[in-house]
């Protein structure tokens, strides 16, 4: 059976490409969305990219992420420092996640280094621009592969 993943975006990221460009650079969140459709071809995974301002929204996506993927990439934005009901629902899934941050979130303001996703993640990237959702889909696969 083929692998799909969700892709989840946080908070403002519908404003990448325009949005603090010397923070997180010019790429828009559709051309990371083709990188990361081009990273699924490749692997042979199917990839379901979403993105919401919303936190009730994202959790209802992770919810209903259960028994549909394989594995969450998520970048939540802002509420990675925040928001423990997140951290609650990638808890209550149990499915594997690849926190992802276009920037090195460790580099930053103190507020950022706190990270809550951080806490049930299977691991974490920052700091390499759009190409970290592309190892975050190469770490989940490779992970789900071995598992089995
Ligand atoms: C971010 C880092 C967060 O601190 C920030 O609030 C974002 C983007 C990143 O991708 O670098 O919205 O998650």
């Amino acid at each position: 059976m083929t692998i799909s993943l969700l892709v989840l975006n946080g908070p403002n990221l519908n404003l990448l490409g325009t949005r603090q460009p010397q923070v997180y650079g010019s790429t828009t969140l559709q051309d990371v969305e083709a990188l990361c459709r081009a990273a699924g071809d490749r692997l042979g995974v199917g990839i379901d990219f979403r993105q919401s301002n919303h936190e009730g929204t994202l959790i209802d996506w992770i919810h209903e992420a259960k028994g549909k993927h394989a594995g969450i990439v998520l970048n939540a934005g802002a509420l990675t420092h925040t928001s423990i009901a997140i951290m609650d629902a990638i808890a209550s899934v149990e499915l594997p996640v690849a926190e992802v941050h276009l920037s090195n979130i460790h580099r930053r303001e103190e507020f950022r280094h706190l990270s809550y996703v951080s806490k049930v993640a299977l691991g974490m990237i920052a700091g390499f621009g759009p190409q970290g959702y592309v190892l975050g889909i190469e770490a989940l696969a490779s992970h789900l592969r071995a598992a089995g």
